[in-house]
């Protein structure tokens, strides 16, 4: 059997026919940059999101670079995140010209919150947790915080559409939340797409400048912005499996509990810790074994990822304490990630946790 890491094919087949109709309408128009597609996108999500305003742009690394240069981060500020992500997280925050400080995970893989506040400086200006695997961060904790310190949030919740923290969705509570579309994501599309949700009107005002040469109509440039829009074929793709989120959500926490269920019981690997509101975007397994049962599971035809084989302070040369950031470096390396994707079929988690089982049975 086999059982590729991601089927995009499959998923997408189930939008193409409304697509094409849509094209066609689009060579129709032929209004391929910020178009009416881009702005009906923009509102279906704030709408699915519960926030005021939606900014589209080309991607999740853009989305979290332009929220900083939105709230005036620097050269000389200071950037509180996770130790513990894809290197997107941190990358904005350099280019930006800032500092970032690093604190470690909690359990959920998200950055603790019990350890942001003593990382707060008089050069600190933004948090920026990341709702990593579909987990969202401890947001009202952060918010407390953020709001006794006057600092602002860009949350990075490019793996984190639809999770929700109690009855509100990830993208509502921090003053910026920023998403990607990469096209493997749960909301995926078909290239780079992302965008910047938020509740406040003036910033979101000067997102869409900051994405368009700063400004809004041709020819006005109110100060130095960027070419970095979300494009309407993208977004007339989006619209589309927007509708459909909220299925691929529950097909994935139906196929996370034939995981549990099924590699409860081998006791060394340690399966994920859910939250309740999480999108149940990856199910990534823990294990010393990590490279070794990836290669057995190639062999069988199954893929796999490694999400991610580094800790963000040690990316782009940086020295570190390593004391500072046990929990991260404890998982660096060991996480596996097992296909999960709608459409997935129970027969195949069941041959992926069969054909590990029988790995580890072999090598006791
Ligand atoms: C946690 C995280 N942050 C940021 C990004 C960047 O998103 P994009 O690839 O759309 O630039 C990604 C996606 O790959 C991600 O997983």
């Amino acid at each position: 059997m086999q059982v590729p890491f991601i089927d995009l094919n499959r998923i997408n087949s189930f939008v193409v026919a409304r697509f094409k109709t849509e094209l066609d309408r689009l060579f129709d128009r032929s209004d391929y940059i910020l178009s009416e597609a881009v702005s009906r996108f923009e509102s279906s999500y704030c709408k699915y999101i519960g926030c005021k305003y939606s900014v589209g742009v080309n991607s999740g690394t853009d989305a979290i670079f332009l929220s900083l240069k939105a709230l005036g981060v620097c050269e000389g500020d200071e950037v509180i995140t996770t130790a513990f992500s894809f290197a997107a997280t941190l990358e904005p925050i350099l280019q930006a010209g800032a500092v970032a400080r690093f604190v470690d995970i909690d359990q959920y893989l998200s950055i603790d919150a019990s350890l942001v506040e003593k990382e707060i400086t008089k050069k600190t200006k933004v948090i920026l947790p990341v709702d990593l695997f579909g987990n969202p961060a401890d947001l009202p904790r952060l918010r407390k915080i953020a709001d006794q310190h006057h600092l602002k949030i860009v949350e990075d919740a490019a793996q984190a559409h639809g999770a929700r923290i109690g009855n509100k969705k990830t993208g509502t509570i921090s003053d910026l939340a920023c998403f990607s579309f990469y096209p493997t994501k749960i909301l995926g599309t078909i290239g780079d797409g992302g965008i910047i949700t938020t509740n406040n009107e003036e910033l979101a005002l000067k997102l869409r400048k900051l994405r368009n040469h700063g400004g809004i109509s041709k020819n006005q440039h109110e100060f130095i912005g960027y070419c970095s829009r979300l494009d309407s074929l993208q977004a007339i793709f989006l619209d589309i499996k927007l509708g459909l989120l909220e299925e691929y959500i529950e097909r994935n926490k139906g196929l996370v509990k034939i995981y549990d269920e099924n590699l409860r019981a081998v006791t060394q690997v340690t399966t994920p810790v859910f939250k309740e509101g999480s999108n149940y975007f990856l199910y990534s397994i823990k294990t010393d074994r990590a490279p070794d049962l990836a290669e057995l599971l190639k062999k069988n035809g199954i893929g796999t990822f490694s999400y991610y084989p580094y800790i963000l302070p040690e990316l782009f040369g940086n020295s570190f304490e390593k004391s500072r950031f046990r929990n991260a470096l404890d998982v660096k390396g060991k996480l596996l990630s097992l296909p999960l994707y709608p459409y997935l079929t129970s027969e195949q988690v069941k041959y992926v946790c069969d054909t590990i089982k029988t790995f580890f049975t072999r090598h006791i």
